[in-house]
């Protein structure tokens, strides 16, 4: 593996919108962002990843853009963003932006242009196809419910749209479009920004011919995933990309990638690759059914280390993983891959450490740090996300009942880690003067950086810590490249891991409630060296055999 800038970093996600408003009318924007460079630097971020911030209707929160050179108002001007650049670098942190190119917004110029004549150029830039009366094109289903087409306004055509309506599929197979795709890139590279990352990439290919798959649902529509799954040449467009972007300016990228075959790792993430890093999403898609959020299987312990160690073996050393806990599409991890009742400091620094330890370039999502939690919501009426309100209809029209539609969506809910930063213990978190355009958590005032700032033993210290191990000189080689062999894998609720390197590191966690003992591994004469971190004050042992704690974390060097 070719050594890259990137690989020793740790990444922070900003979801612009919730993170910190400057000015009072309830939506972040980057003014505030600017301001907490600072507290990012403190705990030792240096790449940051903001999800869109260009003009648009918002009708997916921003990944629905109309304009690919500028930045919506409501988050701030073109100078905002120079200058966040500027202060950035002035801290030696790397600003990555969301490309999100699969679509556009239908309030594009170009989307536009394509309505006003369907036949000139810009009706080449998307799906168009005659309409029939009755008949779709296809009966493909769309990610946030319904069919993919609708009507083109003004025209006898449809368009296509994976996703929402508003955002119109771009035709990637156009040279056109892929040449203003490469241009604004570039004028962005030019800017000063340290890459991208990207979003839904593996939507722009489309297996063509167009044609139906058996339906899956009584709608009478398929998933979208049939025809992806047929779909072939991808690596074409992707490495046009690469090759006309990216590569000449030694530029960090991550993709958005689901589904990949074993066999296609190297060509997305190997010396070469399409893409720096890809997110690994093998813990986030398990227990996911074709039946909609309502009838998803929970995680357990188990079932998160197997899914941890699958992608790493998958993996092995071709390139780096973007591990992350959740994101702005996710719930809040430690609801998630805890067990109910079970969310504590101890155990959300026990999945801190499992993951950041990982190999692989660690991701925080914003709030991830203090151990944000998922959200109370009393009533749909709560909920912003698109996706959401579509499934609580997938639920309903399955006969679920309303209370139990909203239990069954509302832990799957991409607002649960939406809402608001939670600065502080004051007003609305801190986060604003103002009204927040999204209900803060009411936990605020027991989880909120201001307090976790001051204490020694909170989750933002434990990430602090573990930050500063993956820096640590010492130790930075075999955090960052080393290899990874799980330990005592067949052990219920043990989560335990080597990284092999210049040093051996054990990581080991107990992932229970309950005591657990362990036993020291004999090839390394049952003892350790030194404990690198803990999450208890202590570590008991007796004889060859850890006792730990519920909960309990530690990375021994042995
Ligand atoms: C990605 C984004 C998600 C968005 C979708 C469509 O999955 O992360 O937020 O809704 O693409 O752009
Ligand atoms: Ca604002």
């Amino acid at each position: 593996m070719t050594r890259k800038w990137w690989h020793d970093k740790v990444a922070y996600q900003i979801y612009p919108k919730s993170f910190c408003d400057s000015n009072g009318d309830g939506i972040g924007d980057i003014p505030g962002i600017i301001s907490k460079l600072d507290y990012l630097q403190d705990l030792g971020v240096d790449i940051i990843w903001l999800s869109p911030c260009y003009p648009s209707p918002l009708a997916d929160e921003g990944y629905d853009i109309s304009d690919y050179y500028d930045i919506d108002p409501r988050f701030g001007t073109m100078a905002d963003m120079e200058q966040l650049i500027e202060e950035a670098k002035k801290r030696n942190m790397y600003i990555l932006m969301d490309l999100v190119v699969n679509h556009c917004s239908d309030e594009h110029e170009w989307f536009k242009k394509a309505c006003e004549d369907p036949d000139g150029k810009y009706g080449n830039f998307f799906y168009l196809r005659d309409k029939k009366d009755g008949e779709l094109p296809t009966n493909w289903r769309s990610y946030f419910g319904g069919p993919v087409w609708e009507d083109l306004p003004g025209t006898d055509k449809q368009y296509l749209h994976v996703f929402h309506k508003k955002q119109p599929d771009l035709n990637w197979e156009n040279p056109e479009l892929r040449e203003e795709v490469y241009k604004n890139i570039n004028w962005w590279l030019d800017k000063g920004l340290g890459g991208f990352r990207i979003d839904a990439i593996i939507n722009i290919k489309k297996a063509s011919p167009f044609r139906n798959y058996e339906p899956d649902r009584a709608d009478g529509l398929c998933s979208i995933q049939f025809m992806l799954r047929e779909a072939r040449g991808i690596g074409e467009f992707l490495g046009e990309m690469r090759d006309r972007t990216f590569k000449n300016y030694d530029a960090f990228s991550v993709g958005e990638v689901f589904n990949e075959k074993p066999e296609e790792i190297p060509d997305f993430i190997g010396d070469n690759g399409y893409f720096s890093s890809m997110f690994d999403f093998n813990e986030t898609i398990f227990g996911t059914s074709e039946k909609g959020w309502y009838d998803a299987s929970p995680i357990t312990p188990d079932d998160y280390k197997r899914c941890c160690f699958e992608s790493q073996a998958k993996v092995g050393d071709i390139g780096l993983l973007s591990n992350i806990i959740e994101n702005h599409d996710e719930p809040r991890g430690v609801s998630r891959y805890i067990p109910e009742g079970e969310c504590c400091t101890q155990s959300k620094k026990l999945l801190a450490a499992m993951n950041f330890m990982l190999r692989g370039l660690p991701f925080i999502y914003q709030g991830q740090e203090l151990g944000m939690e998922n959200v109370p919501f009393s009533s749909i009426d709560e909920i912003d996300d698109i996706s959401t309100l579509d499934e609580y209809q997938v639920a309903l029209n399955a006969g679920l009942s309303p209370a139990d539609a909203l239990h069954a969506v509302a832990k799957f809910s991409r607002d649960n880690a939406r809402t608001p930063m939670q600065w502080s213990g004051e007003a609305n978190a801190g986060f604003t003067t103002g009204k927040p355009w999204l209900k803060v958590n009411p936990n605020y005032t027991s989880i909120n950086a201001a307090d976790q700032l001051e204490d020694p033993d909170s989750v933002r210290s434990f990430y602090k810590e573990l930050i500063a191990l993956r820096k640590d000189p010492d130790y930075k080689e075999t955090v960052v490249y080393g290899e990874l062999k799980p330990y005592l894998e067949e052990q219920h609720n043990l989560m335990a891991y080597y990284r092999k390197g210049e040093q051996t590191l054990l990581v080991i966690g107990n992932y229970q409630m309950e005591e657990q003992t362990v036993e020291l591994p004999s090839e390394y004469h049952s003892e350790y060296k030194k404990i690198l971190l803990n999450n208890y004050p202590e570590l008991v042992q007796e004889g060859t055999t850890l006792i730990l704690h519920g909960y309990q974390a530690v990375v021994l060097e042995m």
